[in-house]
């Protein structure tokens, strides 16, 4: 895929803000490639409301009220809902404190991403960074649907990599499994930025030192802090993945990453087992006779390269 003129790539952001999804959001939203259609909320990190509020609340921060929100599903297909409120705080934005705009939300998310799909085909890029309830109820409402986008870039799933929720699941799939099996065997392009990328890139707690003295860097230190002390005491070090900003990147300028095809699907029962993407990488078999759909996955990406962008994008404009 190549790299296009400025402004020509219409995205969806399908997200669960979260301190990640905030960067990712403004991160899409200071990125002149992508043509950000709105911003679709889901259970995830916070409850759809709670995420949904955090949604308008960043686009005012940026002072980007014309994009639309569009609240999506309040919990995932099948299992109760799971929360991250201990990484992103019990309002999901960390410590920051930023005001609610006086503005209202749009449609349903779910019907804003089909009918998107069906009125542009092979046009829109769908940036999936929370659980995939939205695209897989789509997708169930309109069978098909998902091949229409012109590609499915999602954060979620642990390839080589060990889980971050459970020892094999990554938070996203395991916080929806059914979503993510029905999104995985849509036979859209899925390319996927799993926690073998992301957990390549983080903020380091020295740049949150240095953060500049804007809205904008006071919103990301404020707003990362706790998830920051929460890795110290885990002994994991002051950092802060950007896990969300990663699958963005991939609609950006996917040579950011070194991606490989994989057969892969999604395991959806087990208290060991829910949520782990299952790969088939088996030597000794035809790929016509694997388990699993193809779905190309970032398994390694040019962190320095990467992170260069990401703080000249978040942090270019005087907001
Ligand atoms: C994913 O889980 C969420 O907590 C983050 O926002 C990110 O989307 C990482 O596993
Ligand atoms: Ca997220």
């Amino acid at each position: 895929m190549g790299f296009e003129p400025s402004g020509s790539r219409p995205v969806i952001l399908d997200s669960d803000p979260g301190v990640d999804d905030a960067l990712a959001i403004m991160l899409a939203l200071g990125s002149p490639e992508l043509e950000v259609l709105g911003i679709c909320t889901v259970s995830g990190n916070v409850p759809l409301d709670t995420g949904t509020g955090n949604a308008l609340k960043v686009l005012a921060l940026l002072g980007r009220n014309e994009i639309p929100v569009y609240p999506g599903a309040g919990g995932p297909i099948r299992k109760e809902a799971v929360y991250a409120t201990e990484v992103h705080g019990p309002e999901g934005l960390g410590d920051s404190a930023l005001p609610m705009p006086c503005r209202s939300t749009s449609g349903d998310a779910v019907s804003f991403i089909v009918e998107t799909l069906r009125a542009r085909p092979g046009e829109v890029t769908l940036i999936a960074v929370g659980p995939l309830t939205n695209l897989a109820l789509a997708e169930a409402r309109a069978p098909g649907v998902l091949k229409k986008a012109r590609e499915v870039c999602a954060m979620g799933g642990a390839v080589d990599e060990p889980g971050n929720v459970t020892p094999v699941a990554e938070f996203n799939f395991f916080a929806d499994p059914d979503a993510a099996r029905r999104v995985v065997r849509s036979g859209a392009k899925i390319t996927l930025a799993p926690l073998d990328v992301t957990h390549r890139v983080a903020l380091e707690g020295s740049q949150l030192a240095r953060m500049p003295a804007t809205h904008a860097g006071r919103f990301v230190k404020e707003a990362v802090r706790p998830a920051m002390e929460l890795a110290m005491r885990l002994q994991a070090g002051p950092r802060f993945f950007l896990h969300d900003p990663l699958a963005v990147g991939l609609a950006i300028d996917p040579s950011f990453f070194r991606i490989e095809t994989v057969f892969a699907d999604v395991e959806t029962e087990g208290d060991l087992t829910a949520g782990q993407v299952v790969a088939d990488r088996r030597a000794f078999r035809a790929d016509g006779d694997r388990t699993g759909l193809p779905v190309r996955c970032a398994l390694d990406v040019d962190a320095g390269r990467f992170m260069a962008l990401f703080l000249s994008r978040v942090f270019s404009e005087a907001v």
